[in-house]
């Protein structure tokens, strides 16, 4: 089905919920995880990306998170984050349901916006549990303390962890009730984000897929636009806008 189509759902819809992944802020420079080329071609999870790994060597894994914050700081919202900030003034109930944790769905204006996997500018008391925003870039001690002396960890959800209980469950509410649900730049293969789609679905949803290359849900989609967010987004939003 095509770009009219998905675009038709979305003016006449309640609720509409997004799911991203990596793949939204690819045209931003940020690498994706599994694409060629990517992190996880590059950097094996089990050593940066697990409590255990952090246990075992706190300052290896600061430097790999400290590298992609400046990244991250050098890069803009592009196209697609802009047109998600601009969707969710047009639909009555709307949620972002974000796995990247570069922030830059904020930074574009998004507000009713849910980060599932944590996020990159937070770090968190191992002892305490306190969170904090830290935008230090580069790092100047690595690892960083807190005042209390113990180790900061960055707020994001590593392998092995779960998600937020309270995240987790606003997510999957907005999926149960969505009228439309566009699953947008995800490999969709890590889960419990990538579950989000299949009950959207099996509640009745339109669910859309926004990709340039398919994916293991790709058959179960109603409508399969394929191509770069941030060209395919800003004409849907177009075509919504259109009296
Ligand atoms: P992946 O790297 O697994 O998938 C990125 C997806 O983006 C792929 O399906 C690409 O085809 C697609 N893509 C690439 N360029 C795109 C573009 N311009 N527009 C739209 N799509 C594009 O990233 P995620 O699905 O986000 O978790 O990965 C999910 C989780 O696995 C991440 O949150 C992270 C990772 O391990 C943790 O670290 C816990």
């Amino acid at each position: 089905m095509s770009i009219d189509a998905v675009s038709q759902q979305i003016k006449t819809a309640t609720s509409v919920a997004v799911l991203t992944g990596a793949g939204v802020s690819a045209e931003s420079g940020i690498p994706t995880f599994r694409d060629p080329g990517g992190l996880w071609q590059q950097y094996r999870p089990e050593d940066l990306a697990t409590p255990q790994a952090f246990q075992r060597d706190p300052r290896l894994v600061w430097e790999w998170y400290d590298w992609r914050r400046q990244k991250i700081a050098q890069a803009s919202p592009n196209p697609a984050h802009h047109t998600l900030a601009h969707m969710e003034g047009l639909v009555p109930e709307f949620l972002l349901i974000t796995q990247n944790i570069d922030d830059l769905h904020g930074t574009a204006g998004s507000r009713r916006l849910i980060e599932l996997h944590g996020c990159i500018w937070r770090v968190r008391c191992e002892r305490e549990g306190t969170v904090h925003e830290n935008r230090e870039v580069p790092l100047k001690t690595l690892p960083p303390r807190c005042d209390c002396g113990s180790l900061l960890r960055p707020d994001v959800v590593w392998f092995g962890e779960p998600l937020a209980v309270e995240t987790q469950a606003q997510a999957f509410a907005a999926a149960e009730v969505s009228d439309v649900f566009l699953t947008v730049g995800t490999s969709a293969i890590v889960h419990p984000a990538a579950s989000l789609p299949i009950v959207a679905k099996d509640r009745g949803a339109f669910v859309a897929e926004i990709n340039p290359a398919p994916t293991p849900i790709t058959p179960y989609v109603d409508s399969y636009l394929q191509g770069p967010a941030g060209v395919i987004l800003p004409q849907i939003l177009s075509m919504v806008t259109q009296r």
